[in-house]
C-alpha cells in the first residue's frame, strides 16, 4: 500500500492529513447524493474549454442535497465557487476548494397568475422556450444568452432589449448555514451586470412574473433575436460571451474594431472577427493566452481612445 503523503491531499494545508482536527476534502463529501469529482478538469465545464482542475466538483443531486453541501463547505471555511460555466474564465492552474455545478437543479414549473419558478440550474433558453410555449412574454431578450438561471440572476444578465431584473419576482437562496432565504426582487439591488445578494448566498432558484401574450408573437420575437444574434456573434466557437461591459453610451465590441484589433491571436486565443468584444479558443487556448490578449485590448482602447474597459467576464481560479 502506498504512503499517504500531502501531494495526494486536494487541499493542501487544510486537509487533516495526519488524523488532526481538520477534516479532509474527501471525508466532508462522503455523505453527497449528488456526484463528487476530485482534480476535476474546468476546461469540460466551461464553454470556453479553458481551465485547470478543481480540488473537487460537486453536482447536488437537488435542493436538500445542494444546502447539505453549502452549510458543509462552509462550516469547513473552505473556499466555495458556484460555476455555471459561460461567463468564466478558469485560470490554468485550478480553483482551490470546492466548485458546485447546479446541473441537476433543473426543474420548472408554472405557478399561477404568469408566475414561473425555474431551479438556478435550469439554461436561460430552456426557461424561454418554457415561457414561450406556455403563451408568457417578458424573457425574449435573453435569445441566445447560453447561462444558467442562477448566473443569470447574479449578473443580472441582460442585453439591449431587456435584462433578468424586468423578470425577477423573488429569489429563493441558501444561506451559509444550508437555511433557505427568499428574497423579493424589490428587497435587492439590480445594477448593470451585478445583483447585491446578502453574502455568501448561493442562488437557488427564482420566480419570474411574466405576461400572457400570443405564443406565436413570443417565439416571432425570439426568432428575431435569435436570427440578429446569430449574424454578429461566434454562437457556434467555444467563447465566454462578451468579455467586457459595454462603457456609457457606448459599445466595447466597436471599440475594439477601432483601435484595429479584430483577428488579433495569442496562441489559441484569438479576438474574434465576427464580433470584437468575444474570444474564441481555436482550440487549446490557455487562460494565460487570454489574459494577455485582455490585457493588450484594454491597454491599446485606453491609450487610442481614453476609455478603460471593464470586464464583464469573471476570472477565477490561483493566481
Ligand atoms: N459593433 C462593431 N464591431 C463589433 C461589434 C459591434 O462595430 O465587433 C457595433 C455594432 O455594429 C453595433 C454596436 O457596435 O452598431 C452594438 O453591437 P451589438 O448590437 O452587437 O451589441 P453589443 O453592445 O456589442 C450587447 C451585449 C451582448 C448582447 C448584444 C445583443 C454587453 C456587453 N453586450 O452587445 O451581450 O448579446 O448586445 O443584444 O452588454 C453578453 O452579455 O455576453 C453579450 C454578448
Amino acid at each position: 500500500m502506498t504512503k499517504k503523503t500531502a501531494q495526494h491531499d486536494p487541499v493542501k494545508g487544510v486537509t487533516g492529513l495526519h488524523g488532526r482536527a481538520e477534516p479532509t476534502l474527501r471525508a466532508l463529501l462522503t455523505e453527497i447524493r449528488g456526484t463528487v469529482q476530485f482534480d476535476a478538469p474546468m476546461h469540460e465545464w466551461t464553454s470556453f474549454k479553458i481551465g485547470g482542475p478543481a480540488d473537487a466538483l460537486v453536482v447536488p443531486a437537488d435542493l436538500d442535497d445542494l444546502r447539505e453541501v453549502v452549510r458543509k463547505v462552509r462550516a469547513a471555511r473552505l473556499p466555495l465557487h458556484i460555476l455555471g460555466g459561460t461567463n468564466v474564465l478558469v485560470r490554468d492552474s485550478g480553483i482551490a476548494g470546492v466548485v458546485i455545478s447546479l446541473a441537476k437543479l433543473n426543474g420548472i414549473r408554472e405557478d399561477e397568475g404568469g408566475l414561473l419558478y425555474a431551479e438556478a440550474g435550469v439554461r436561460m433558453p430552456v426557461l424561454m422556450q418554457f415561457a414561450a410555449t406556455h403563451s408568457l412574454s417578458g424573457l425574449e431578450w435573453a435569445a441566445g444568452i447560453p447561462g444558467t438561471v442562477g448566473g443569470a440572476i447574479v449578473m443580472n444578465a441582460g442585453t439591449k432589449l431587456g435584462e433578468m431584473r424586468d423578470a425577477v419576482h423573488t429569489v429563493a437562496l441558501v444561506g451559509n448555514r444550508g437555511e433557505l432565504l427568499l428574497r423579493p426582487a424589490s428587497t435587492l439591488a439590480f445594477e448593470y451586470r451585478r445583483t447585491v445578494l446578502p453574502a455568501g448566498a448561493v442562488v437557488a432558484g427564482v420566480w419570474v412574473m411574466l405576461r400572457s401574450a400570443l405564443r406565436s408573437h413570443v417565439e416571432s420575437t425570439i426568432r428575431t433575436y435569435l436570427a440578429y444574434r446569430k449574424r454578429t456573434q461566434p454562437l457556434t466557437r467555444p467563447t465566454a460571451g462578451c468579455v467586457f461591459k459595454n462603457p456609457e453610451g457606448d459599445s466595447a465590441g466597436r471599440l475594439i474594431e477601432s483601435v484595429g484589433m479584430k483577428g488579433l491571436r495569442i496562441g489559441d486565443a484569438e479576438v474574434s472577427e465576427k464580433h470584437a468584444n468575444f474570444i474564441i479558443n481555436r482550440g487549446k487556448a490557455r487562460a494565460e493566452d487570454v489574459l494577455q490578449l485582455i490585457d493588450d485590448i484594454r491597454n491599446r482602447v485606453v491609450s487610442r481612445t481614453g476609455i478603460a474597459l471593464e470586464l464583464e467576464l469573471k476570472i477565477v481560479g490561483r493566481t
